[in-house]
């Protein structure tokens, strides 16, 4: 990352252009590629008001409080939990006579910053919420930050405020890229680091929020307003799931808050909930008030296997695997090369629903552990992953290729000159990827020791966002493959699959080197495996 958070910089780029011609395009100044504030890594974790209260008088200091106890006492801190964020209706109606927002003092008679630091001295952060409007959404609102941009950011960051959701309601028609940048900017102006919620819904467009909101916000909302019941919950998870491509380390997808404890789904409906929120990489705002939920409750929000899903620090939101009739196969690529798979029944009555560690990129190998995250229990699979769901129900399992795998990142390997490391798109493991010259013979070359000779499996991690296979050769040792190995498109630059195949190494020094046999060079390329069968 670099020493810089929020710069603007000269851009200058090689644009390839549709028709094979460059040209070399100099705009000035522009904003840096990513929201570079070094904040939401991953996924925020937190609570939120708004599902459970709404505007409701219950809404209060006490309430804030006692959520911020409860964090503490019962564990949700060390669990990850870290934001306890206000929602609407915080505030007066009517800013003072400075130009000011006033905290409404029937529910916060010691005002926010109060707030604020009480819940800073338990460890925790601190969010809060206003819209890029007039006002903000509810009738019992207050004034929203159109035009007032500075003044409130300036006012939040005074308070310690170290989170905003920036709302969409009564935003006069303004173009939301430049409403939602004018707060991102202000933010930016006050030196306090803030995760910056884009609440856009998905509406305007396009281009949508997920396409321009990487440079402007830590993580958009792709959806309306989520609703405590089953319906509303898996529409959301619909609407996100094909979103994957735009999640990334600073930059998530965000399908709504929790609704788990609020009672208006059965306990396997809001295991479903959370696991689709953990492996789409969503944040995980609680949206019940903990001072009243049922044990179950915290059994969900604590499954620490879950938010370690979720908390991945790859940042690869899952992709859809399968999808007919309302089962549904989710596949997230993990940072130590595991996988979670989710098998979700979104049909009314129990079904089996299954996959392969293949077709979850993970074959290769002969023996593969699934771990349930929900019952903890264990067993070895050869490479069939399946299981009986309830009706709404979802199994979420941890896949682990049995034997011993080593990684060797692409960027620490030697390749082709011209040949940049790049990190311009997320999801990579390591400090970037190769992006090789576009030209037949481009090489990436891996040295690899082996204690013993052997069969291994090579797993080839890598991202082809074009619609043309990019064939490689992969030589073990001088030995090329028999015929070139397919790495077809991916479906954008960010989302990375495996390719794998086996080859015969010898012990000691083993030189694996794949080559690009057409003009399109190799595929970006993250890192090469070498796995035991
Ligand atoms: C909008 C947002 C909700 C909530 C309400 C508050 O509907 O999308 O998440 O913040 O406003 O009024």
């Amino acid at each position: 990352m670099s020493g810089r958070w929020w710069g603007t910089r000269f851009v200058t780029a090689v644009v390839v252009l549709a028709a094979g011609l460059t040209a070399v395009v100099t705009s000035s100044p522009e904003p840096a590629v990513a929201l570079d504030n070094g904040l939401a890594r991953t996924p925020p974790m937190g609570f939120n008001n708004w599902n459970t209260t709404h505007c409701r008088a219950d809404f209060n200091e006490a309430m804030v409080k006692g959520i911020a106890d409860i964090f503490v006492s019962r564990g949700l801190k060390d669990a990850g939990y870290q934001y306890v964020n206000l929602d609407d209706c915080w505030a007066l109606p009517q800013r003072n006579s400075q130009g000011n927002l006033v905290p409404d003092p029937a529910r916060f008679p010691n005002g926010i910053k109060s707030l604020a630091d009480y819940v800073h001295s338990k460890g925790l952060k601190f969010g809060i919420y206003t819209s890029a409007g007039t006002k903000t959404c509810n009738t019992a609102g207050f004034p929203g930050g159109l035009g007032h941009e500075q003044d409130d950011a300036n006012l939040f960051a005074s308070w310690g405020v170290d989170y905003l959701k920036y709302d969409n309601c009564n935003n006069q028609g303004v173009d939301a890229q430049k409403r939602y940048t004018a707060m991102r900017d202000a933010l930016r102006n006050t030196g306090r680091p803030i995760v910056y919620s884009i609440c856009e819904w998905g509406r305007t467009g396009p281009p949508r929020v997920w396409e321009w909101g990487k440079p402007v916000g830590n993580l958009w909302r792709t959806t309306g307003d989520i609703s405590d019941n089953w319906t509303s919950m898996i529409g959301k998870a619909q609407a996100n799931r094909v979103l994957a491509q735009y999640a990334g380390p600073g930059h998530w997808n965000d399908p709504d808050m929790l609704e788990v404890g609020n009672g208006g789904m059965t306990p396997t409906e809001y295991r479903t909930h959370f696991s689709l929120w953990a492996i789409m990489s969503a944040p995980l705002l609680i949206g019940s008030d903990l001072r009243k939920v049922n044990e179950d409750t915290f059994t969900i929000l604590k499954n620490t296997d879950v938010i370690a899903i979720d908390q991945d620090k790859l940042g690869r939101q899952a992709t859809v695997i399968s999808s007919s009739g309302g089962l549904v196969v989710y596949g997230k690529v993990l940072a130590n090369g595991d996988r979670a798979v989710a098998l979700s029944n979104e049909t009314t009555s129990t079904a089996t629903i299954g996959t392969t560690a293949a077709a979850l990129g993970l074959g290769g190998s002969s023996s593969y552990t699934l771990k349930d995250l929900w019952s903890k229990a264990i067993r070895t699979t050869t490479g069939s992953i399946s299981a009986s769901v309830p009706a709404h129900g979802t199994v979420l399992y941890r896949v682990s290729r049995a034997g011993t795998t080593t990684r060797h990142e692409a960027e620490a390997a030697t390749f082709t000159t011209g040949t940049t490391v790049d990190k311009d798109h997320s999801g990579f493991s390591g400090l970037g990827f190769a992006n090789t010259p576009n030209a037949v013979g481009s090489y990436v070359q891996w040295t690899v020791e082996r204690a013993e000779a052997g069969r291994a499996t090579l797993v080839f991690d890598y991202a082809n966002g074009t619609s043309t296979d990019r064939p490689m050769t992969i030589a073990a040792n001088g030995t090329p493959s028999a015929t070139a190995k397919s790495f077809p498109g991916t479906g954008a630059w960010s989302l990375w699959r495996t390719a794998h195949l086996t080859v015969d190494l010898k012990a000691g020094t083993n030189v694996i080197r794949a080559t690009a046999t057409n003009s399109g060079g190799a595929p970006n390329l993250d890192y090469l495996e070498v796995a035991t069968p």
